[in-house]
C-alpha cells in the first residue's frame, strides 16, 4: 500500500528530518516505479529547480523515477542567454541531485526553435548572422555545454521539433524555421556532426545522441525521421536514438495500434527509443499543439476527465511499452504532480495537484511489475 502523500506531507512538515525519514523507510516496503521498471527500461521524469523546495516532489523524483531531464533549464535561453556568457548554477543543482540518487541525467536540449535568444541569429549590426556565424555559435554552444558536464549526462536532445507532422522539414521563415533559414537544409546534420565532433574531442563518446520531437506516431513525421536516420546512418553520422514526445489524448489517441507502428519503424533504423516527455490529457477538444493545451475541435471526444479512463490508457500504452521493453530506452513523464504540468488543466500526470497518486499511477505499475515477473519466467 502506498503511503498518501498529504501524510507524509503532513509527518514532513512536523518533523524537520521527515523526508530523510521517509526515504529510508519507504524505500523497502512501498512499491514504486523505478524499483518496478529494473530490467526494463529507465523511468524519468522532468523536473524543474523548484522542486526542490518542494519536499514531497523531491522525495516523489528520487523514490519513483531514476533518470531527470531539466525541464527548462538546460535549454539555450537558460544556459546562454548572452553570447559566451553561460550559467549552468540551476542544471547543476539538477545534476547534482540526480547524482545524490542514483539518477541518469539527460540533457534537453541543444539545437531548438524555442526558448533560444534572437541573438543567436543576428549579426552585431542587427541584420541576419551568416550560415558561418550561426554554426560558429552552435558549436560554441555544444561545446560549452558538453565540457561543463562531461561524464554527468547520459544523453543529449541534439535537435528538437524539427518536422512538421506531415514529414516536411519546418520552412525557413516559418514557424519554428528559424534554425533551417540561419544554417540552410542541413541544418540538423550540421548539430549532428557537432555534437559528435565534440563528444570525440573531450572523450565523452558514451553520450547518445538525440532527434526527439512530439507527435512522432504521425506517419507523415515517422517516415521523415526514420528517412533521416537511415541517411545519418548512410552518410556516416552519429544519431543513437529516437525520443518520441508522447504529449497523447487520454482516449485511444493516438491508437495502440499506431504507436506500435511508430515503434517497429523506429526500431528498424537500429536506433534506441526513448518516450521522452509523456503526459495524457484529459481535457476534452484541447489537445497538445506543441505550444500547450490548445482548443482543437477536430479532437473532440479524443479525452475525459475520468480517471478510469485515465488508468485505462496508462496501463494501455505501459503494456506496450513493457513489450517492446528491449527496443525502448527510457519512459519520462512529463512533470512529476498534474499542478506542476505545462499542459495547464491537462491533469494528465500520475500524481494529482496534492501530489498523491492517482488511480494511473497503479496502472503504470502494474504494468511494470507484470513486465518484471515475466523477465524472470
Ligand atoms: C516546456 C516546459 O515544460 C515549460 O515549462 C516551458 O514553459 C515550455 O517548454 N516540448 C519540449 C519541452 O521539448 O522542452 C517543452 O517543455 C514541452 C514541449
Amino acid at each position: 500500500m502506498f503511503i498518501s502523500m498529504k501524510s507524509v506531507s503532513a509527518i514532513v512538515a512536523g518533523i524537520c528530518l521527515g523526508a530523510v525519514a521517509f526515504q529510508a523507510t519507504a524505500q523497502d516496503d512501498i512499491p514504486r516505479l523505478r524499483k518496478a521498471a529494473e530490467g526494463l527500461f529507465l523511468i524519468g521524469n522532468a523536473l524543474p529547480t523548484r522542486a526542490f523546495s518542494d519536499v514531497i516532489a523531491s522525495d516523489i523524483a528520487a523514490q519513483d523515477f531514476n533518470r531527470l531531464t531539466c525541464e527548462n533549464e538546460m535549454k539555450w535561453d537558460a544556459t546562454e542567454p548572452q553570447e559566451g556568457q553561460f550559467r549552468f548554477e540551476a542544471g547543476d543543482q539538477l545534476v547534482e541531485f540526480a547524482q545524490k540518487h542514483g539518477m541518469k541525467v539527460h540533457g534537453h536540449t541543444f539545437l531548438w526553435h524555442s526558448q533560444t535568444p534572437n541573438w543567436v541569429f543576428q549579426d552585431p549590426n542587427g541584420g541576419r548572422a551568416s550560415r558561418e556565424l550561426v554554426l560558429k555559435r552552435l558549436e560554441n554552444h555544444i561545446r560549452a555545454l558538453m565540457t561543463h558536464w562531461k561524464g554527468k549526462i547520459d544523453s543529449w536532445d541534439v535537435c528538437n521539433e524539427c518536422y512538421e507532422d506531415d514529414g516536411r522539414v519546418r520552412a525557413p521563415g516559418g514557424f519554428g524555421g528559424n534554425w533551417r533559414q540561419a544554417i540552410g537544409d542541413d541544418y540538423m546534420e550540421q548539430a549532428f556532426k557537432i555534437a559528435d565532433k565534440v563528444a570525440k574531442e573531450i572523450g565523452d563518446e558514451k553520450v547518445l545522441l538525440v532527434y526527439n520531437d512530439f507527435n512522432m506516431y504521425k506517419p507523415g513525421k515517422r517516415d521523415a525521421v526514420v528517412k533521416m536516420v537511415n541517411d545519418f546512418k548512410a552518410k556516416g553520422i552519429r544519431i543513437d536514438a529516437i525520443g518520441m514526445q508522447a504529449h497523447w489524448q487520454s482516449n485511444d489517441d493516438p491508437s495502440i495500434e499506431t504507436i506500435e507502428a511508430a515503434f517497429k519503424a523506429y526500431a528498424s533504423t537500429g536506433c534506441k527509443i526513448i518516450i521522452s516527455e509523456m503526459d495524457i490529457n484529459t481535457r476534452n477538444g484541447f489537445r497538445n499543439s506543441g505550444r500547450g493545451l490548445e482548443r482543437d475541435d477536430s479532437v473532440q471526444g479524443n479525452a475525459d476527465s475520468s480517471a478510469d479512463a485515465l488508468a485505462k490508457r496508462y496501463a494501455d500504452v505501459f503494456d506496450l511499452f513493457v513489450k517492446y521493453h528491449k527496443d525502448i530506452y527510457a519512459v519520462t513523464l512529463w512533470g512529476i504532480g498534474d499542478s506542476w504540468s505545462w499542459l495547464r488543466g491537462g491533469q494528465p500526470l500520475v500524481f494529482d495537484n496534492n501530489l498523491d497518486p492517482k488511480p494511473c499511477y497503479y496502472s503504470v505499475l502494474k504494468s511494470l511489475q507484470k513486465g518484471q515477473a515475466a523477465l524472470k519466467k
